[in-house]
């Protein structure tokens, strides 16, 4: 039998990447060391890395048709990912955001033109044969609409033999009110380090300690902190913690967390334990920040 899939729920959109020199000064004019597109979006970049790393993978997200789709669905197909989810949109366009990254110390700016196409809905989400995968992961988007179709996933697995169940994971990484609801679902929250300060905590540790009466009893919490690494609290309140794993030159930290998001996943899909997945995400993270885009990273 084929290999359950992983699915990830949440944005594509286009990045243009302009490598630089040093971040530009306003109102300047300034050539950029290289240009590319890529694409990019949290769920579709966490795709893009579970496919390298050997996993089958499905993205479900929207996308409006025109050359910016043309070029996104042909990269989702090079890299191996089920695009059978994607809801097209008669109108609007493809989400686009212009990236500025630095080579000398990997940090990058975004200008995302998050172009409000309708995310996907409890809905469209009907439509998902469950017994097709074997974890969903959400991007933190529509929150009431997703909040519903973790329930549909939490019904389903009262409704069937523990082999059959769909774990879930969601990831909270915007700063913002209507997205907190979704931490009370799932069995791994990953949390940013933008959210937890938001929620007053200053190091990951911290958070994921501060977090833990806020998610599901039995459920994972997760705070990655850049060149800090990884905590996480698992069910039995115990703190795990890894360390970052820097690479020689740090010259692309685009998508560092969605890469992180998706090592862990992967490591807990295939039974590791927590300590395992912290580090291994980590390790697969600080590979990424090493190369530009993804290739390289195993
Ligand atoms: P993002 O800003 O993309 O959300 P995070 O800051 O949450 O990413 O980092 C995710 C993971 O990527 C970290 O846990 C760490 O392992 C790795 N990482 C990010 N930045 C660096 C860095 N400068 N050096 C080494 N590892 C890094
Ligand atoms: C990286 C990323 C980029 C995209 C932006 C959207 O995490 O997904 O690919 O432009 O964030 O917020």
């Amino acid at each position: 039998m084929e290999d359950k899939h992983i699915l990830c729920i949440g944005l594509v959109c286009l990045d243009i990447i302009s490598v630089v020199d040093e971040y530009p000064a306003e109102d300047t004019d300034t050539r950029c060391l290289s240009q590319r597109w890529q694409r990019g979006g949290n769920a579709s970049n966490s795709c893009t890395v579970l496919s390298l790393l050997g996993a089958p993978c499905a993205f479900m997200g929207s996308l409006a048709p025109g050359h910016a789709a043309d070029f996104i669905v042909a990269d989702f197909r090079r890299r191996g990912v089920d695009v059978a989810h994607v809801a097209w949109q008669s109108r609007g366009d493809t989400p686009c955001a212009c990236c500025l990254v630095n080579r000398t110390n990997g940090s990058r700016t975004v200008t995302l033109y998050d172009t409000n196409l309708p995310d996907v809905t409890a809905q469209d989400f009907e439509q998902v044969d469950l017994s097709r995968y074997k974890w969903i992961h959400w991007e933190g988007r529509n929150a009431a609409e997703q909040a519903q179709m973790l329930r549909r996933v939490e019904e389903h697995n009262r409704a069937c033999p523990a082999p059959q169940r769909v774990s879930t994971s969601v990831e909270v990484e915007k700063a913002r009110e209507e997205l907190y609801q979704l931490l009370g679902y799932g069995d791994v929250v990953f949390v940013s380090k933008d959210v937890a300060r938001d929620l007053g905590f200053q190091a990951a540790p911290e958070a994921v300690k501060g977090l833990r009466a806020r998610v599901r009893p039995g459920a994972t919490v997760i705070c990655a902190w850049a060149e800090d690494g990884a905590d996480a609290l698992g069910p039995d309140g115990q703190l795990v913690h890894s360390d970052a794993f820097p690479p020689e030159s740090v010259v692309d930290t685009l998508g560092a967390g969605d890469t992180f998001n998706a090592a862990v996943i992967l490591a807990l899909s295939r039974g590791q334990s927590l300590q395992e997945a912290l580090t291994f995400g980590c390790q697969v993270a600080g590979r990424k920040c090493g190369v530009h885009g993804y290739d390289g990273i195993v």
